[in-house]
This record gives structure tokens, C-alpha cells and sequence, in this order.
């Protein structure tokens, strides 16, 4: 089967890793990018459709014109900037999500592709290697949002057959693209801040441990799950994923090896402390390995390693 792939939310952190990964398996024009706004490139070597994800209307015309075989859907609004305006952010990540899941169905689109977060997890989740399956009480509205997106998922897949697919995202990190407002962007500002300046104030409080990974594992999970047969997969909500975790003092030793004069200071009272306080400090992802062979690749040394060497090359 030729596949036609409708990339939703393009633009973003993931989205522009992702478009440029499925353009180079499967074709440019077999790789649809959407965004609310224009592409940054100039709709670079591929289709690029410009909506709401909010607007049914105009999602459903994107459908009529591609008939796609497979969507990812990534637009949303991520944690922090969720807290700023919660309404909307409730709005951008159900009604996005139901317009997608609905019109997957009355298309017949194979394979939808829609990420969660480590956010589902609450004050009195476990932190520590955190299971699948466990209290999950969000105080967040990124995070009770996508926690009911996780159940909706399920139950297109009960209900109506839809084979849904979704990764519980740690806080991620790569050098090609800016993060969109998450809790976790202190780690990836402060490889530009530390190659610009030699300095950087971390939002989080020096022992904040939180799970994380480089963006080249997130996008081969993602892959890699979109591409594991159907009745492996035992997970229809979301499923944890694990990378590697660390606290801003441990990322600061590490950037310390290649720049010895590099200086971490601290902020006080960031309102983006209080929802990392709220997250699991490690992921147990032991049923996303059992179910389709995940394994990260990137450990702490090679991570900051990798960031400062490609930084460096496009600076
Ligand atoms: N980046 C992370 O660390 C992380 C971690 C966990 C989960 N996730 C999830 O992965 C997905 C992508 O995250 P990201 O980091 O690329 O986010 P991002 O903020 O960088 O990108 C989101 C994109 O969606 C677009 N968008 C916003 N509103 C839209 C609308 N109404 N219609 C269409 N497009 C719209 C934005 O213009 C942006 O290009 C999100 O669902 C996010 O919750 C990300």
C-alpha cells in the first residue's frame, strides 16, 4: 500500500524532526505537513497545509484532498503554556484530538500516531520508576488533558476499531528545533545559553530529577511503534517511555566536561517548578520493550555530547 502521511502540528519541536524523517522513508510528497501557521522554511521540498486543527471544516478538507492512510497529530499545548491559558489549552488538546480521532474513522485512516506525556502522572503517582499503570492524578491542564486524550484513545480503538498508537513522551531534547513551552526546555536552552554565553539560569531547582531523552530515540519510538504489528501491542491508552533521567546539576557536570567555565545559577519561585515537582522522577517502560523492542540509545554523556556538537556546527 502507498502511504499518504498527515503530519498535524508540523512545525513544532517534534514536527519538524518528524516530517523530515517520514519525507526521507517514504517520499516528500507522501509526507503531508500541516501547522496553524505558515511552515518556517517556506513549505519546504513537500505539501504543506495551513489550519486549525480546531476548525473540523478545514481538517476534513485536508482529509478529502490527501485521503491519508496514516495522521500524526501533534499539535497541543504543552505544560507550561497550558497553565497560562488553560481554557484554550483544554480546547487546542480534546476537541483537536476528537476532530482527529472522528474523522480517522469516517475515512478509514490505517494508523494514527498521538502523543501523551509523562504529565499524566500526579503528586501521588510513584516517582520512582513510575508503572504503566498506577494513581494518576494530574494537577495540571496539560496534564489532565491528555490524560482523558489517553482514554479517549482507548476507546476509539474499543469502540470503532481505530488503530490508535501513543507514546507517554518524557521531556525531549534535540538541537534542530525550539521547544514549544514545556516544563522540561530548561534542557535544551541551556545548550544554546552555554554556547552563546557561558552561562545559564535554570527555571528548576539544581536537584530536580526528571526523565528525559534525545530527541533521536523519541523519533525512532515513534516510528518504530507506528511500525510494530497491530497484535503485539497490548497498550491502546499510552505507553511509557524511558530514556534518561537527570537533574539540572547532573546536566551541568556533564556540559562541565566540554565547557569547563560553563556557570549554572538557579532561579527561585518559577511556577514551572511546582509541575515538575508534580512528575515522576523515572519511567518503567517495561511493557513498550516487551511489546515492540524499545531501547533508548542515548545516555546522559552521549546526549550532552551529541547537543554541543551539532549546536556547534550550525552556530
Ligand atoms: N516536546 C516535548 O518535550 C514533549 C513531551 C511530551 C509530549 N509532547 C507532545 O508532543 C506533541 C508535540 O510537541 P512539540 O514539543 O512538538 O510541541 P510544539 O509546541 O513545539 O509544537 C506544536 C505545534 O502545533 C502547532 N499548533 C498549535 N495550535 C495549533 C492548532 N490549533 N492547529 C494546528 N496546529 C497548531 C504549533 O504552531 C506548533 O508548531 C504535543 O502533543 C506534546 O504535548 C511533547
Amino acid at each position: 500500500m502507498t502511504e499518504m502521511i498527515l503530519v498535524i502540528g508540523a512545525n513544532g519541536q517534534i514536527g519538524t524532526e518528524l516530517v523530515t524523517t517520514l519525507r526521507a522513508k517514504y517520499g516528500h510528497s507522501q509526507v503531508v505537513a500541516s501547522d496553524l501557521h505558515p511552515p518556517k522554511n517556506a513549505g519546504s521540498n513537500g505539501p504543506f497545509e495551513q489550519a486549525s486543527v480546531t476548525d473540523a471544516a478545514a481538517v476534513r478538507a485536508i482529509f478529502e484532498k490527501y485521503k491519508p492512510t496514516q495522521v500524526y497529530l501533534l499539535a497541543a499545548i504543552l505544560s507550561a503554556a497550558g497553565e497560562q491559558k488553560p481554557k484554550l489549552a483544554w480546547d487546542l488538546n480534546m476537541n483537536g484530538l476528537l476532530n482527529v480521532l472522528d474523522l480517522a474513522v469516517e475515512f478509514k485512516v490505517a494508523k494514527v500516531f498521538w502523543p501523551s506525556s509523562i504529565a499524566v502522572f500526579g503528586p501521588n503517582s510513584p516517582k520512582q520508576n513510575t508503572p504503566q499503570y498506577c494513581v494518576m492524578d494530574p494537577n495540571s491542564v496539560y496534564g489532565f488533558s491528555k490524560l482523558a486524550g489517553e482514554r479517549w484513545c482507548e476507546y476509539y480503538f474499543e469502540k470503532y476499531g481505530l488503530d490508535v498508537r501513543s507514546i507517554r513522551y518524557p521531556g525531549l531534547i534535540g538541537w534542530k528545533a525550539a521547544p514549544g513551552g514545556g516544563t522540561t526546555d530548561y534542557a535544551v536552552h541551556i545548550f544554546h545559553e552555554a554556547l552563546a554565553k557561558g552561562e545559564y539560569q535554570s527555571f528548576l531547582s539544581a536537584d530536580t530529577e526528571l526523565p528525559m531523552m534525545h530527541m533521536d530515540d523519541a523519533i525512532r519510538a515513534t516510528v518504530s511503534l507506528m511500525e510494530a504489528p497491530a497484535k503485539s501491542l497490548t497498550i491502546r491508552s499510552s505507553y511509557n517511555l524511558a530514556g534518561v533521567s537527570f537533574t539540572p546539576e547532573q546536566l551541568n557536570e556533564e556540559i562541565k566536561k566540554h565547557i569547563p567555565d560553563f556557570k549554572l545559577s538557579y532561579s527561585d519561585n518559577d511556577p514551572r517548578q511546582a509541575i515538575a515537582d508534580s512528575w515522576p522522577k523515572s519511567i518503567d517502560d517495561s511493557q513498550a520493550q516487551k511489546d515492540w523492542g524499545w531501547k533508548a540509545e542515548f545516555d546522559l554523556p552521549k546526549l550532552v555530547e551529541d547537543m554541543l556538537l551539532n549546536l556547534r556546527k550550525i552556530k
